[in-house]
């Protein structure tokens, strides 16, 4: 099943052969991204086989209109894209007038290599053109890290055969389109250009949203490095800008292009200016150059890594599997504007629009809680939390009342934007996890001002929805949930999926003892709160407690399991095992019809809520429930693996941890999925990261302290992890004999190594004999 068609490193990625039919593949793989943009693998020069083109520009958006035939009262407005933006690497090569066209080239050696411990990609190609003069490629590019809106590109060609005339022509390009576009339509308008003669730049602004885009470039260009004497001319379209560079070659030549570009939005900037702004940007970086801007970049990757690498030994292809998706999740998302968040294909590729789903709340929200510092979380949470009066007006379209919130499935403003009406509209459970990532950021960082600021206010509204969409019913005498759809999409409008109902019990208990807590610590901020909520505290509060004490869960006795949802057991009890091979993935061979009625479960559902919670059940608990559902799971989902892998771990099964973690840590590198040219899932990137710390590292936080229970898969020597604990800095090493803890901070940080309690002083180091 597996496909590396990489090199094992413990830091890059390398490619070393030019696959045409893998070109797509290849440009998700090696895209780069700096959270403020992102960008595929494109190659700089013409390439006429089959590509797909993506620049990417962090919160700009197009609406585009859903593909939904009958229409139904609270069916999303439209289907949000995040559009193909103006492209700005394109460089033009062309020797006594035949441009270079690797599709069109004999390529004799081609070697792409991703750096992930500098952010930096290097091609280098040798190709034979039609004519038979040779070309020697070397290309660098860099998306800075440092100075997020700019990126810059060494670009150098040695032409050997025959003498002549060449063109080297930097180009930006805003005449481009989506692939996804559900109707064909263009998602930019407005487009002009516009030259200083030394700089040029591309303006673009998107239909409907109207976001503005201005994308410039400098260039310079040397000849066997030293600046190149030939004529340099910019010409410009509406849509596009050209710099051409033209001179005699010698047989040997070397030219080489350093290409600035600096990419502006509207979503940044003022819409006045931003062209000059833009064009003044990539001067600067000219200015710099190249080298100095990489300096820069690499320093604060040298930063993420000191505070977030992974380090596996004894297993190279698991080493490089961790870096690739901590390298991909760094590159997605820095933290620092809460109107951002992360999409389940980053920068990577058109596919889901680049929205936020609960994605983010359940599966990426530790990974940057634990290896950033505390404000990034926190802006992921302020991110809901801007979105607060959407919810309530989504919830107040389906029927809610009083300010109670649903939050989207699928969104980028606020608004829910998905286009399948099951799916948007049924699965409630975001909201829970929604509730459950404020608790997480609350246990983690101690920070409970979160909680009366604006933590509070998302709880209420969250708990209104589940006390108004919960209904009591007669015959069970208790409160049930009906019409969901669970994280298990393989199934829709099922009654009390037991995961929902134990988040919306769960989310109605946190928010009231939460309110408690409040109340008995400061009744000012208590009083401010209940009264910027409105909250009914006699009413509201007793309808909860009565919700609390009688949620209905769907449970089967003798099997000692909680049930999915009401009607499971009358489904065919089979396991994947029983499944033909060649009818996997079941979503690319079977019917909707059959899938949904199959016993077969996407992801995990009621494991999740068994993760989320893992503390309220015995060991026990646990592993019948694994051992029920994980056969009937067919992991379909990206978000599957990595849950199921923790859960492995946590019931000793260090081995089937480790496969599952295989499956999640390559997904992408090996394409399990047969789809990563897509874009890479960046998402479940972090649940890679939760195999490995929560998973074979145990770590929890319990009652103020943060605990590990070790375990260590046979094929690995040793493996280490930085984690942050209220913002301190700890150094986990496990290895087969002993656990090896360091505190990396300033401050005491109180921890327990299988259930040994002790506090580490600062720069205090303390082994443990592995059990
Ligand atoms: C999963 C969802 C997830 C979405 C985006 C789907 O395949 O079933 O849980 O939110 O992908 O990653």
């Amino acid at each position: 099943m597996t496909d590396t068609r990489f090199q094992s490193d413990e830091w890059k990625i390398i490619e070393t052969q030019f696959e045409p039919g893998r070109g797509r593949d290849s440009e998700s793989i090696f895209a780069l991204g700096n959270g403020m943009m992102g960008q595929r693998a494109n190659f700089e020069e013409t390439y006429s086989g089959d590509t797909l083109q993506g620049s990417y520009v962090a919160g700009v958006y197009y609406p585009d209109k859903t593909v939904v035939g009958w229409w139904k009262v609270g069916y999303p407005e439209y289907f949000a894209k995040v559009p193909n933006a103006p492209s700005w690497t394109g460089i033009i090569i062309r020797i006594n007038a035949e441009e270079l066209d690797l599709a069109k080239c004999e390529v004799r050696s081609f070697r792409r290599e991703l750096d992930m411990k500098e952010g930096l990609l290097t091609r280098t190609c040798s190709a034979v053109m039609p004519s038979g003069r040779v070309v020697e490629v070397i290309a660098k590019r860099f998306l800075s890290i440092h100075e997020p809106e700019k990126a810059a590109i060494s670009y150098s060609v040695r032409i050997t055969g025959g003498s002549g005339k060449v063109e080297i022509i930097p180009w930006l390009n805003a005449d481009v389109y989506n692939e996804d576009a559900n109707y064909d339509e263009k998602f930019w308008e407005n487009e002009f250009s516009s030259s200083d003669g030394k700089r040029a730049v591309v303006v673009a602004q998107t239909r409907k949203t109207a976001f503005v885009v201005a994308t410039a470039m400098e260039n310079i260009f040397t000849l066997n490095g030293k600046p190149a004497k030939g004529t340099t001319k910019i010409t410009t379209t509406d849509k596009t800008a050209h710099c051409t560079f033209s001179s005699d070659y010698s047989d040997g030549d070397t030219f080489a292009v350093a290409k600035y570009a600096a990419v502006l939005s509207s979503f940044n900037h003022p819409v006045e200016g931003l062209a000059e702004k833009a064009m003044a940007a990539a001067g600067e970086a000219a200015v710099k150059g190249f080298d100095a801007m990489l300096a820069d970049h690499r320093q604060v990757w040298e930063k993420k890594w000191e505070h977030g690498d992974i380090a596996i030994k004894g297993d190279i292809a698991a080493q490089q599997g961790i870096r690739f998706n901590i390298f991909q999740l760094n590159q997605t998302y820095t933290g620092d504007d809460p109107r951002l968040n992360i999409g389940p294909k980053g920068f990577t590729g058109e596919k889901y629009g680049g929205s936020t789903y609960w994605d983010t709340e359940a599966f990426v929200f530790p990974f940057y809680l634990s290896t950033s510092d505390t404000h990034v979380a926190r802006n992921l949470l302020i991110y809901r939390y801007k979105h607060l009066e959407k919810a309530i007006e989504n919830a107040l379209k389906l029927g809610f009342t009083n300010g109670a919130a649903l939050y989207p499935m699928v969104t980028m403003n606020g608004e829910e934007c998905h286009n399948e009406w099951e799916i948007t509209f049924e699965e409630i459970h975001r909201n829970g996890a929604i509730a459950y990532a404020i608790y997480n950021y609350v246990r983690h960082t101690g920070d409970q001002d979160y909680l009366t600021e604006y933590g509070l206010e998302v709880l209420i509204a969250l708990s209104r929805f589940w006390a108004q969409r919960s209904s009591f019913s007669q015959e069970k005498n208790q409160y049930v949930i009906l019409g969901v759809t669970g994280p298990n999409e393989y199934e829709n409008n099922v009654n009390n999926n037991w995961y929902t109902n134990t988040l919306a019990q769960w989310t109605l208990k946190y928010t009231s003892d939460t309110l408690e807590w409040l109340k008995s610590s400061s009744l000012v901020k208590y009083n401010a709160v209940v009264a910027r909520t409105r909250l009914d505290t006699q009413c509201e509060l007793s309808l909860w407690k009565e919700i609390i004490n009688n949620m209905y869960f769907p449970v089967h006795h003798d099997l000692g399991i909680f049930l999915q949802q009401d009607g499971f057991m009358d489904k065919v009890q089979q396991t994947v095992k029983d499944l033909n091979p060649a009818e996997r993935p079941l979503n690319q061979h079977w019917s909707w019809d059959r899938i949904l009625r199959s016993v077969f479960i996407k992801q995990a559902d009621v494991l999740q809520g068994i993760y989320f919670f893992e503390d309220d059940f015995t060991e026990e608990t646990i592993r019948r429930n694994f051992d029920f559902y994980e056969p009937r799971c067919v992991h379909e989902s990206s978000l599957s693996a990595s849950i199921h892998s923790v859960l492995a771990a946590r019931l000793h099964d260090t081995e089937s941890a480790y496969t599952l973690y295989l499956r999640t840590a390559r997904l992408d590198l090996d394409d399990y999925n047969r789809e990563v040219k897509d874009g890479l899932h960046i998402t479940s990137m972090a649940g890679t990261w939760l195999a490995i710390v929560e998973g074979f590292g145990g770590m929890r936080i319990r009652n103020d302290r943060v605990c590990f229970n070790p375990v260590i898969p046979a094929a690995w020597q040793s493996y280490s992890f930085i984690i942050r604990y209220r913002n301190n800095p700890l150094r986990v090493e496990v290895n087969g004999a002993k656990v090896n803890v360091v505190n990396l901070s300033q401050a005491a940080i109180p921890l327990a190594v299988y259930g040994e309690q002790v506090t580490l002083q600062p720069g205090e180091e303390k082994r443990f004999e592995k059990k």
